[in-house]
Formats: structure tokens, C-alpha cells, sequence
């Protein structure tokens, strides 16, 4: 096989643009840099400028497909409108929309203390956020008669009593978003799927615990049946690269689970 027949066979997004939302940063910028690397042109989205521009700048220097970024608050529907069709404007289509951007919040309150402001930040951007994602998205993938909308939700999309209750709940209803997007859109080829991570040590973790990275690990892994791993940004980013890739070419509504098993059940002395 000649290299160049090697690096098409290696490049499982060529030729395809994507746009990534909260990519400036932990799990969003991984996957950027692995579909980058992978010959797609990709759209980092984010409300980070600094952060977003400078990720930017790091996947550009690295060669290859186009890269950019656009300043997009996803809970503004101007600002994803905007953000798909500038898309479209660079690069001529949209193959790839990932709705990963999301936020938690401080410590969990007793319930008559949960502040209803932030309550309405975490659905704002995660529920909303992600519908306004794959609405931009399918306005533009429609016509085209293709494409592959993903989400960012979390093992809070089928657990309760981790993180707040809003973000529990935002992460339900981003499953539920999921599988009636996949409904809707399937008739037109668009594929919709989820992506359900455990615990990765991100920026949006290490802004709210008081334990470093190998700390963290420790104590994910005590929950997890499975040892002697840890999930990583670049482990999110792969699956994601599954979902964007035709090798999922007939996978439509899944909620994939990255857990290392820690939601299929308890073990306990009975
Ligand atoms: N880190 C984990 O353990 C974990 C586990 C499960 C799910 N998740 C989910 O993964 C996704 C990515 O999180 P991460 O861990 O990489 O966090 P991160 O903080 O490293 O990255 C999140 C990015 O989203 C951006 N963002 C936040 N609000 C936004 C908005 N309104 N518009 C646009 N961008 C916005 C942030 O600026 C940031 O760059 C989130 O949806 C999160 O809920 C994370």
C-alpha cells in the first residue's frame, strides 16, 4: 500500500467539516485535535475567546485541513446560527455538529437552598444550548441529505445523585433530546447519538474540587468495575470520532456510556 493510500485509510474524517461547541477547552478541544488530525476542517465554538483562539493557533500549526474559531455562546440561537452558517460560509457544508459545551456548578445544596438562576443556566446550557446545535445543524445537513449530530451528555443522563440536580436532570434530558432528534432527522440520513462519560479530570472538574488529577482518579476508580484505567479527554474524543465517522454509518439515538462499567450495578454482601 503506498503512504498515500495509508494516510486516507488513517484519516477517517477527510474531507469532512465539523463544528465542536465548548472546544476551547477539556473534552471539546481533545476532539477537535483528534478530528483535526483525522482530515476534517474543524469549527472550534466556544465563549472562551482567549482560550478558543489559542486552540485555534495550536491545530493550525500542525498543518493539514483548515481550521477556526468563532465566538458562540450556545445559548444565544444568534450566536449557533451564526456559528453553523459562518461554517457553511468557510468551508461549503456542515458534515459533523458536536454539542459538547456545558458548565457545572458549585457544591451540591439542600434542595430548598438550590439557587433557581443557576438552575436555569445548567438546562440553558445544555438542553437548549444542545437543541439549538442540532436545530442550525439540521437546517443545513437537511438538504444535504447526511450528517452526524452529536451530543456531550453525561452518567448523570442515567444515574441521579451525582453533581446537582439540574445538571442530573439537563443530562436526562439531553439522552431524551437525543433519541428524538434520531427519530426525527433518521428519514433524512442524519445520524444522532450521545456520548455518556464518567469522570474526566477537566478544567470543569478541577474548578470544583479540591483534589488533584491522581487524587481524582482514585477515587472515580473505587466506583468503576473496571481497573487500572482512567478516562481522558483523548478517550471521549474517540468515541466521538466513532459517531463522526461512517464506521458508525448505521448507529442512530445510542447513549454511549463511558464508565469503565460504573453504572451496571452494585456489589454488595447478600
Ligand atoms: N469532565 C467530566 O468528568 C465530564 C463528565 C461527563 C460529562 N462531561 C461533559 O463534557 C462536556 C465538556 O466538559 P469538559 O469536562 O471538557 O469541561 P471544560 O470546562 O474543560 O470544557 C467545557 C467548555 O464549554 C464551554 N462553555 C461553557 N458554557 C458555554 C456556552 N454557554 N457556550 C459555549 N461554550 C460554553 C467552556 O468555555 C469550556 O471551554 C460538558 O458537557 C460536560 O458536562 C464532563
Amino acid at each position: 500500500m503506498s503512504s498515500s493510500q495509508l494516510a486516507s485509510v488513517a484519516q477517517r474524517l477527510k474531507g469532512k467539516v465539523a463544528l465542536i461547541t465548548g472546544a476551547a477547552n477539556g473534552i471539546g478541544l481533545a476532539t477537535a485535535k483528534l478530528f483535526h488530525r483525522h482530515g476534517a476542517k474543524v469549527v472550534i465554538a466556544d465563549i472562551q475567546d482567549e482560550l478558543g483562539e489559542k486552540a485555534y493557533h495550536e491545530i493550525s500549526s500542525n498543518g493539514g485541513d483548515g481550521a477556526m474559531y468563532v465566538h458562540c455562546d450556545v445559548t444565544s440561537e444568534e450566536d449557533v446560527a451564526g456559528a453553523v452558517d459562518g461554517t457553511v460560509a468557510k468551508y461549503g457544508k456542515l458534515d459533523i455538529m458536536y454539542n459538547n459545551a456545558g458548565y457545572t456548578g458549585p457544591s451540591n445544596p439542600n434542595v430548598p437552598e438550590i439557587d433557581k438562576t443557576l438552575f436555569e443556566k445548567l438546562l440553558s446550557v445544555h438542553v437548549v444550548g444542545g437543541f439549538l446545535g442540532a436545530k442550525h445543524a439540521a437546517r443545513v445537513m437537511i438538504p444535504a441529505r447526511q450528517g452526524s449530530i452529536i451530543f456531550t451528555a453525561s452518567v448523570c443522563s442515567v444515574l441521579g445523585g451525582l453533581g446537582l440536580p439540574a445538571y442530573c436532570a439537563s443530562k436526562h434530558a439531553i439522552a431524551g433530546l437525543c433519541k428524538s432528534m434520531a427519530v426525527d432527522l433518521g428519514q433524512f440520513g442524519i445520524r444522532v447519538n450521545c456520548i455518556s462519560p464518567y469522570a474526566v479530570f477537566t478544567p470543569l472538574i478541577s474548578g470544583f474540587t479540591n483534589m488533584n488529577e491522581s487524587e481524582f482518579y482514585n477515587e472515580a476508580s473505587k466506583h468503576a468495575f473496571l481497573k487500572g484505567v482512567n478516562l481522558k479527554p483523548e478517550d471521549v474524543a474517540a468515541a466521538a470520532l466513532y459517531f463522526a465517522s461512517d464506521d458508525s454509518k448505521y448507529t442512530s439515538g445510542h447513549n454511549l456510556v463511558l464508565d469503565a462499567g460504573f453504572t451496571i450495578g452494585l456489589r454488595g454482601n447478600y
